[in-house]
């Protein structure tokens, strides 16, 4: 039979024989701390395993859970046309199922959002927009508010992530989000805020599990005269 490190090898694990042994002994760490009394850490160990590894084998550019290398690059206004109607429609759709807005209040509400917020497209003052792209596969974008502005001197707001279809459930998305906050993080900004539609289960989920924090809750109820 196959020891461990060799098996490894053979299988195509990144790294050589001495990477694969020190990923075995943080291994049973993880398992004493899952099985025993936890360290109560705070992060989901798949990212902290996927981060190690990464920085074990000298990856600059940590991987995500399915090995593929997240980029981000600066959003091109051919790139911004594409995607402001859907951004557009997706939004109203929200404030249709969430708020109870008419639709065509709702497609007014948004237009005139996006507009106040990117007047000049890729080239907003304050506005951090950026695609994401495993090789040459484009996988979807993000887009940041610097402080400044109506979240504070000091809070930058995630206005929108987005993940294609085709590309989702394969951690992108959690990716593009600790890589924008590095970004962040570098420019001295220090905290980084998102509003999320109580509809928006997936993303409730994927905030939480990278460490944010409910710090205010909008409450909404259908009413009629009978009570
Ligand atoms: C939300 C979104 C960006 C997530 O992107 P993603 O690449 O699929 O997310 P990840 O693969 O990084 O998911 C990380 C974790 O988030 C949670 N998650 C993501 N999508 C989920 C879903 N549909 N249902 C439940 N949990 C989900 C899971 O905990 C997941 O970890 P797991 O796959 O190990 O279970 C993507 O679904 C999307 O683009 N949705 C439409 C746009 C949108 O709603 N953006 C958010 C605006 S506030």
């Amino acid at each position: 039979m196959l020891g461990a490190v060799a098996f490894h090898l053979a299988s195509g694990s990144p790294g050589g024989a001495f990477e694969v042994a020190l990923l075995h002994y943080v291994m049973d760490g993880l398992l004493l701390d899952l099985l025993g009394t936890s360290i109560e850490a705070g992060f989901d160990p798949d990212d902290v395993v996927v981060a190690f590894v990464s920085r074990l084998v000298g990856g600059r550019r940590p991987m995500t859970r399915e090995g593929g290398v997240v980029e981000l690059t600066p959003m091109t206004a051919e790139e911004f046309a594409r995607r402001r109607e859907p951004l557009v429609r997706s939004y109203a759709e929200a404030m249709v199922v969430d708020r109870g807005l008419a639709p065509d209040a709702a497609l007014d509400r948004a237009t005139t959002q996006l507009r106040e917020q990117l007047p000049d497209g890729v080239d907003s003052a304050g506005a951090l927009l950026r695609t994401a792209r495993v090789g040459d596969a484009e996988v979807g974008w993000i887009w940041v508010a610097l402080p400044g502005g109506p979240a504070g001197a000091h809070t930058a707001w995630l206005n929108n992530v987005e993940v294609h279809p085709g590309h989702r459930r394969q951690g992108y998305g959690r990716r593009m989000i600790q890589l924008i906050e590095a970004e962040l993080a570098a420019l001295g900004v220090p905290e980084l805020g998102l509003n999320v539609f109580g509809s928006n289960t997936g993303a409730i989920h994927l905030y939480h599990s990278l460490g944010y924090r409910v710090a205010a809750q909008q409450m909404t109820k259908r009413i009629s005269p009978a009570g």
